[in-house]
């Protein structure tokens, strides 16, 4: 069980906070913790969409692309964060695909003007630098990835994540390690793919089925039998903050790599997931579609350090997680408010998950 009161009065920045896991932890933090929220992101298509999540909510927010060196330097000096939670990134595989150059623009030079900034400044800094299971070097041959797996992510979206890492590895190695310049204490965490309400993303499976549904479409199913580790979103936030708790328990700065996936190997396939999604929307009609697609087929991911290290586990298996996330779409779609729908559904996670000592507003 951990106790995040030592984030009373902390100044915590999230990049990206208008995103689908920001919109949950900003929720989340405001109910584990007394800190100053302050979000960071670009009036892009994630703005509009994100208003109704922070009903209610005590977040200051500052709207620009990181990938401006000189913005997020103002922004750091001006704010000096306790930590900083690095979510901002364009996220999307496909997107990356057709528009590398943003992505690696946001993703690699974004993670570099962060950690040069907050490095620069003479105070101990947390920093969470969220990447993704993409990281690795994948073989396709099922072994789940463990944190001493190789790096090396090919389509344009998995390279600027193992790049961000590598930056992440390099500042830390030169500024904090070797020449103590820097007080930056780093966690990179390696998220496999995450599932919950609230999402609108596109080209991701459970807001395309959500989307055809809505519109009376026909879901075409790219890569139905691509394997990856399926968590509730709940759950890899939880992780974020077990890894917050434990390299906050050091004195000295540390830097230390950790997966963030279910506990079990479950092999869910993108057709699974449409499977199950007919028991909350029978209507769902999809066609395989098998278009070439530059993306991996198999990822398993091997989570145990984090869970050993930090005491960290999932509420969620990954069908459990699946139905969660069904039903807060059913809800929506039959006239629930979305921020009250996360709400509720934060509160009773905290309620049923025991690991965190005390929630200030449930
Ligand atoms: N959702 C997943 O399944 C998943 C899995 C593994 C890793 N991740 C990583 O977790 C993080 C958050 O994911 P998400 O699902 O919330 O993504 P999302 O796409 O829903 O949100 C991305 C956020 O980043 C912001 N952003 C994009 N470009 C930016 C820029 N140049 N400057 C500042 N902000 C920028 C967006 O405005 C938005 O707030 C990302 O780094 C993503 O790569 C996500």
């Amino acid at each position: 069980m951990i106790d995040l009161s030592f984030l009373d009065n902390k100044i915590i920045l999230i990049t990206g906070h208008t995103g689908f896991k920001g919109r949950w932890l900003v929720r989340l933090l405001d109910k584990l913790c007394n800190a100053k929220l302050m979000g960071v992101a670009p009036k892009d298509i994630f703005f509009q969409e994100s208003r109704v999540f922070f009903e209610n909510i005590d977040i200051d927010e500052i709207f620009f692309d990181i990938s401006d060196f000189k913005k997020v330097d103002d922004l750091i000096r001006k704010v000096s964060p306790d930590v900083i939670i690095h979510l901002g990134a364009q996220s999307l595989v496909n997107d990356a695909i057709t528009n590398p150059l943003k992505t690696f623009s946001s993703n690699i030079l974004g993670t570099a003007n962060i950690l040069s900034a907050s490095g620069s400044l003479d105070k101990k800094i947390m920093f969470l630098n969220i990447t993704s299971d993409k990281v690795y070097k994948n073989s396709e041959n099922l072994d789940p990835f463990t944190e001493s797996s190789e790096l090396g992510g090919l389509d344009p979206y998995s390279c600027s994540k193992s790049c961000a890492e590598l930056i992440s590895h390099s500042f830390f190695d030169t500024y904090v390690n070797k020449l103590k310049l820097s007080k930056l204490s780093i966690a990179n965490l390696r998220a496999g793919n995450v599932i919950g309400g609230g999402d609108f993303g596109l080209n991701r499976i459970i807001p395309d089925i959500h989307r055809t549904i809505k519109l009376g479409e026909k879901l075409q199913l790219r890569m139905p039998y691509a394997i990856r580790p399926w968590q509730h979103v709940l759950d890899c936030l939880s992780g974020y903050l077990h890894a917050l708790n434990y390299i906050a328990s050091f004195e000295e700065c540390v830097s230390i790599d950790f997966n963030v996936g279910p506990q079990n190997f479950e092999k869910v396939t993108v057709l699974d997931i449409c499977e199950h999604a007919k028991k909350w929307f029978p209507m769902l009609i999809y066609e395989l579609n098998s278009a070439v697609v530059a993306e991996s087929e198999f990822l398993l991911l091997d989570s145990k350090l984090l869970s050993e290290t930090t005491g960290w586990s999932p509420l969620y298996n990954t069908h459990e997680a699946i139905d969660q996330t069904f039903k807060w779409y059913h809800s929506f779609e039959n006239g629930h408010d979305a921020s009250a729908l996360i709400n509720k559904e934060v509160t009773d996670y905290l309620t049923n998950n025991r690991s965190f000592k005390k929630a200030v507003t449930i």
